[in-house]
């Protein structure tokens, strides 16, 4: 029984070492150009700022932080996965490429994933407990989100 799960161990050792030559995702992030960033474009108070920096940058934008682990295969693959992913949805480093009427609806959807509770990603939250969001994050992030999205949309109430 016990050599059996020495050459499972081993199996196991091996085929996770084998992982991390099969693909390499690329962790480089595309350059940044200020002026097309989100905080260039519309009013983001520090506060908010801070928010979207803890909890969100890491997917929406071109300044993702690779913490060692996102190296080693099969988490690399997964968070590689989900920062393009991320960005392909919504990147704060890209903002001012997106039309007003797209920004309007960007803004009303960070506030209903927010509302939601279904972003930050729950797996994000496994390894960064810190970017969760307290009732007051969500509340703050919702009321700036849903303001500017509505004074975009010239919308008056
Ligand atoms: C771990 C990566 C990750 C983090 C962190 C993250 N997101 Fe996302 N987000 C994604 C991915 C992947 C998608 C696309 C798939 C989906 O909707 O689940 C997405 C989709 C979205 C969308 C939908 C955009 C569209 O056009 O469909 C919004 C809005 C959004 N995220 C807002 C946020 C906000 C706000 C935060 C921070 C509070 C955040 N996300 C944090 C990965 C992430």
């Amino acid at each position: 029984m016990k050599t059996l799960l020495k050459v499972a161990a081993l199996f196991i050792g091996v085929g996770v070492v084998a992982m991390q030559f099969i693909a390499r995702p690329d962790r480089t992030n595309p350059p940044e150009d200020a002026r097309v960033a989100l905080s260039s474009r519309l009013r983001v108070p520090d506060d908010v700022q801070a928010v979207l920096d803890r909890s969100c940058s890491d997917c929406h934008s071109n300044t993702t932080r690779w913490p060692w682990y996102t190296a080693v295969a099969p988490a690399s693959w997964i968070v590689a996965d989900h920062v393009e992913e991320g960005r392909r949805h919504l990147n704060f480093s890209v903002w001012g490429t997106y039309s007003v009427k797209r920004q309007a609806a960007k803004l009303e959807m960070i506030s209903a994933e927010v509302d939601k509770g279904s972003m930050p990603l729950k797996g994000y939250l496994m390894l960064h407990g810190d970017a969760a969001l307290s009732e007051a994050d969500k509340d703050r992030l919702c009321e700036w989100a849903g303001a500017l999205s509505d004074s975009l949309l010239g919308r008056t109430e």
